[in-house]
This record gives C-alpha cells, sequence and structure tokens, in this order.
C-alpha cells in the first residue's frame, strides 16, 4: 500500500455554505469486501460489479494477491475480476505487512481451510470504536473443526486436518462478521449447519446471493436461524453489488447538516427505511427517484429526535455519528442509545470543542435490550440544539467519526483544518471531489 503523505493528508474547510448537487454512490464497502473474499472458495473466475475505489478493496486485493490469486481491478468501470484457480499459502511476512489496516482478514479463514487445509491470519484493524473480540468467529471455526493456535506472535494460525464438518452454531449476539464468517466456512463443509443468533444485514442478504450463485445452499428462517447445506464444490460468479446505504445516509444527513439538498444517485430506499423515517421525524424532506434519492433540508427548525442503534432492521450504528451533526442543528434535546459498539462517542468531543452542548451517559437511554447496561460505558448520548458551530483543527478518530467531523467542519463558520483526512478513503469513495462538486470550500 503507499504510503501517505502527511502534508496531503490535512484538509483545508471554509464552511457555512450549504452543499448542494448530485453525487453518486457504488456498491456497499461492507458487502463488496466479502464478496471478493468468496471468490477464493472456487477455483475459476468471479466477476463483481458496482464495486468503489476505497482502500477496503485495496487492502482485499493485495491479500488475495499474496495468496496467489490473480485480482484485476478497473476502478473507473468498477469492475473486479477474481481468478482464484491457483491459490498457495502466502508468506507469513508478506501477510503481517497488512496486519491492522482492515478487519476482514479473519473472513479468510474459510475459504483457505477449503482450499489449503490452513489458514494464517494477521492481527486484525479496522476502526476503534469497542473492544471488537473476534472470540464468535474463533468459536465458529472451532465448531466447525478448525483448530485454532493464536499463539503465533503476528497472528492466529488456522488448520483443519480433517476438513470442516456441518454443526450447530448459536451467536449471543447477530454480529455481522461472524454470521460471514459461518457463511463462508460452512457452505463446503460437509453436512448441515444451523447457524441461530444470526445477523440478516443486506450486505448479509447479498453475500448469500452471491453464494446461492456459487451454488451453495442456504435458508434464512424469520426467527434468524440460517441452515446451510454444505456442497462439495462451487464455481465463479457475476454480481452488481448493492449499493453503500452508509456512504448514502452519511450525504443525506451532511445536506441537513449544511441547510443543503443532495441528490444521491445509487442511494436505494428498500434498505434505507429506518434511516429515511427518521429523517423525515428530525424534519428533512426526501424524493425517492428511479435512481436515487434526493434529500434536502426545508428551511425552518429542525426537530429533536430520540434514536436507539441496533442490528437490522434496526437504526444503523454506522448511520448515527453524521446524524449526530445534524442534530446540533436541531431546536431541543435529541438522545441517542447506541446499543452495538460500548465505545461510539469519541467523536463527540471534537463537536463539543466546535460549540455542541453533547452530554454522554453511561445509562441506557431506552428502551431497547442493550449488552452495556450496569457496565462503565458512556453509550449514550443527550444532544441539546441548536448551536452555532465554529472551525476548529481536528483529527480524524475513525471512518464514520471523521466522516461526521468534516460535515461538521462544512456545516461551521469559519476554518476548518481536519488531519488523518485519509483514514475516511477506507470507506467514502472520491469523497474530496464529490465535496467540491457539491460547492464546498475545500483545499
Ligand atoms: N462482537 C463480539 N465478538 C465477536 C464479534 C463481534 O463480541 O466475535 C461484538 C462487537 O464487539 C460489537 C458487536 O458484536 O459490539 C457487533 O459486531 P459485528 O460483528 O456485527 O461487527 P463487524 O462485523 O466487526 C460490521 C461492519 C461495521 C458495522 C458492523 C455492524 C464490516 C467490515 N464492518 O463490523 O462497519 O458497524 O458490522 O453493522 O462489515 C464501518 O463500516 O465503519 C463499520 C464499523
Amino acid at each position: 500500500m503507499t504510503a501517505v503523505n502527511p502534508k496531503a493528508d490535512v484538509l483545508h474547510v471554509v464552511g457555512g455554505k450549504p452543499l448542494t448537487g448530485s453525487i453518486h454512490v457504488r456498491g456497499a464497502k461492507n458487502f463488496v469486501s466479502k464478496a471478493m473474499v468468496a471468490a477464493l472458495l472456487a477455483p475459476g473466475v468471479s466477476i463483481l460489479k458496482n464495486v468503489p475505489e476505497i482502500r477496503d478493496v485495496q487492502v482485499v486485493s493485495d491479500l488475495l494477491r499474496l495468496h496467489g490469486v490473480s485480482v484485476d481491478v478497473e476502478p473507473e468501470e468498477g469492475v473486479v475480476t477474481i481468478d482464484a484457480t491457483h491459490v498457495e499459502l502466502a508468506d507469513v511476512a508478506d501477510v503481517d505487512t497488512l496486519s491492522g489496516s482492515s478487519r476482514i482478514p479473519i473472513l479468510f479463514s474459510g475459504p483457505l481451510l477449503h482450499r489449503l487445509g490452513e489458514a494464517f491470519i494477521p492481527a486484525l484493524g479496522g476502526c476503534k470504536i469497542g473492544s471488537r473480540p473476534i472470540d464468535f468467529h474463533l468459536e465458529t471455526l472451532r465448531k466447525l473443526g478448525a483448530k485454532v493456535d493464536k499463539e503465533h506472535e503476528a497472528g492466529i494460525h488456522i488448520t483443519a486436518p480433517d476438513g470442516l464438518h456441518g454443526a450447530k452454531i448459536h451467536l449471543p449476539y447477530p454480529s455481522v462478521g461472524a454470521t460471514e464468517q459461518t457463511l463462508l466456512a460452512a457452505v463446503l463443509a460437509e453436512g448441515k449447519t444451523e447457524l441461530s443468533g444470526a445477523a440478516t444485514e443486506p450486505e448479509i442478504m447479498d453475500l448469500v446471493a452471491v453464494l446461492q450463485k456459487m451454488g451453495a445452499q442456504i435458508s434464512v428462517d424469520v426467527d434468524r436461524t440460517i441452515r446451510i447445506e454444505g456442497v462439495k464444490s462451487l464455481q465463479g460468479y457475476r454480481h452488481t453489488s448493492l449499493p453503500d446505504r452508509i456512504e448514502a445516509a452519511s450525504w443525506a444527513s451532511a445536506a441537513l447538516a449544511t441547510h443543503g439538498d443532495i441528490f444521491v444517485r445509487g442511494a436505494h430506499q428498500p434498505d434505507m427505511m429506518t434511516y429515511l423515517n427518521v429523517f423525515r421525524k428530525i424534519g428533512g424532506e426526501f424524493d425517492v427517484r428511479d435512481d436515487g434519492i434526493r434529500f434536502w433540508h426545508p428551511g425552518g427548525d429542525l426537530k429533536p429526535v430520540a434514536i436507539e442503534t441496533d442490528v437490522h432492521p434496526g437504526f444503523m450504528t454506522d448511520w448515527q455519528q453524521p446524524l449526530v451533526v445534524a442534530m446540533t442543528q436541531a431546536k431541543g434535546l435529541s438522545i441517542v442509545h447506541e446499543t452495538v459498539y460500548e465505545n461510539r462517542f469519541g467523536f463527540t468531543k471534537p463537536l463539543v470543542q466546535m460549540g455542541a452542548t453533547i452530554q454522554l451517559y453511561r445509562e441506557c437511554l431506552g428502551s431497547l435490550p442493550c449488552r452495556f447496561q450496569q457496565r462503565n460505558f458512556e453509550h449514550s448520548a443527550v444532544i441539546f440544539g441548536p448551536t452555532p458551530l465554529t472551525g476548529q483543527d481536528i483529527d480524524v478518530p475513525d471512518l464514520r467519526g471523521g466522516f461526521s467531523h468534516l460535515i461538521a467542519a462544512l456545516a461551521a463558520s469559519g476554518p476548518s483544518e481536519v488531519h488523518g483526512i485519509s483514514l475516511i478513503d477506507r470507506g467514502y469513495e472520491d469523497f474530496r471531489d464529490k465535496l467540491v462538486a457539491l460547492g464546498a470550500d475545500i483545499d
């Protein structure tokens, strides 16, 4: 991966201008990377379309190539062609160069166990928004018959001397990653796997669609149970990714926070219904069209709202940070109860320095069952508005928090310097060009 030039990693923003215009959102970051891993399950060629040019795609491409797989990325067309006919064990030192860059490598476990009988997984990265353990992943792999050796200093070594076998697995929490882990490991395991307590996010359903195209037998019950009947072999696929509903909602929140008007080409209503309900409640307006959704601030005061983040079909945790910026401009008290990650409000500190009034609480300010009750995590926030925001120097803490800081800087009066901006490239394609297209004053 190319090193980041520290000077190029700062964005100068002069805020106070509404963002107006049209931008295009392509495939979902949290699906595309998993579909690329799925290609590893089958010897042959897979073709994935609507792929955005983001760093996570680069990381997965690099990791696939280190395992001898051919990956051809055409960024303009958004097409990735993967030929996984040949797969080989990667050099541990090479794999280690990618450690800390993403959480996707853990999902290589199942496919590599099927193709090679062993896998080496580097230390994982991803956003620092909680402890983010991988106990569910490892337990799932063990249940399917894998042996997990965590003693290796550079990562985890996993083997399956007797192959993987179907099993009954229950997830204590509907984890997106652990559900994907089970799917990718069980499709070629011998016999039947029953996964209860599974996550059913649209990105997971699109992964199920890909696996079905490859020849897998998977059914999803209404009660979060996924049943997988192992097959002997799979074939390559052709698939077009579903759009990125997190990026689409981020731009919608940017329209609200800056009094703007943004047409998000590619935004897909069915995957965003929960967000759209809240967008309407806070006072935003939207118009669903054939090729996307127009989001705008109609003028007047925004209204306060109370939300609780949850697994699908609840309000996504990744939608909350950009919306919190809009909440600072709503008249009255808004509440956010974060039930997915224990530590996802670090991004509010710079917002307070910019003039927002945000108080964090350890208590659950909501009624959803929450794993963080009686624990020491500040996982509820009360936002009082409207408060004018003023520009500041900001360090990007994580992907979604960083995007919300950008929005805050654009909504604020005066100049801001946003440092560490390249972190946002992990999940927001061409965001600098999109901001310019929307009339933002950035340099
Ligand atoms: N968890 C465990 N043990 C595990 C796995 C998860 O305790 O083995 C806990 C986590 O600590 C967390 C909760 O379960 O508190 C949910 O985690 P989940 O496994 O669902 O998240 P993930 O698969 O690691 C994906 C997305 C996240 C998104 C979450 C929830 C990717 C690459 N990441 O993470 O996206 O927030 O699902 O929808 O798909 C982002 O895009 O910025 C992002 C963080």
